[in-house]
């Protein structure tokens, strides 16, 4: 962990009231952010949904899909003031710790490579490249490739 995280992120269930926040968050992330749907979409469904709390605040969020022996990561996010301290991390391992209680073997996710930030994290994780998903992501000049990338837990 970084050695900036001198107090632990309270890491706790997402709930409906916390998506307005989220929401808030997601669009200064991402050029093409998750809706208010996909994030009720994913609590109704029953994946592990949380958020990490610094000092009350909600400074990072994730979702995990449990499937049969694997789960995958379907979003994970740090908002902009609270990057680079150890807090993705920290929701990573809480995330491990979950697939692990629920059976599974394994932890995969989907990344942009030219998101440097999010592939230098999962690296740090001990996650490996897999293989490449063609024309997986929207992007400006047309499709964006996607790393699979996976994780033996
Ligand atoms: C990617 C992201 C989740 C990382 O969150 P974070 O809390 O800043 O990550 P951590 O502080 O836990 O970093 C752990 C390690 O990841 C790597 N890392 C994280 N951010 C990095 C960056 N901007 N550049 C290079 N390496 C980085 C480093 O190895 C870091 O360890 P170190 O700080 O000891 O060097 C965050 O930048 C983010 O929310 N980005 C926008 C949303 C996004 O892209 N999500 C992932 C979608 S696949």
């Amino acid at each position: 962990m970084s050695a900036l995280l001198k107090n632990l992120p309270k890491i706790r269930p997402m709930y409906g009231i916390d998506i307005d926040t989220i929401l808030a968050i997601e669009n200064t992330l991402y050029p093409y952010p998750w809706t208010k749907g996909n994030f009720t979409d994913s609590l109704a469904a029953g994946y592990e949904c949380r958020v990490a709390e610094c000092g009350g605040e909600i400074a990072a969020y994730g979702v995990l899909m449990m499937g049969v022996k694997e789960a995958h990561l379907l979003n994970i996010s740090v908002a902009t003031p609270w990057q680079r301290i150890g807090i993705a991390s920290e929701l990573l391992r809480c995330f491990i710790v979950r697939a692990k209680e629920n059976d599974a073997d394994t932890v995969l996710l989907e990344v942009r490579p030219s998101n440097i930030a999010a592939r230098a994290l999962y690296k740090h994780a001990g996650f490996s490249d897999l293989t490449v998903r063609r024309n997986y992501y929207p992007d400006p000049a047309g499709k964006e490739d996607a790393i699979l990338m996976s994780l033996v837990i």
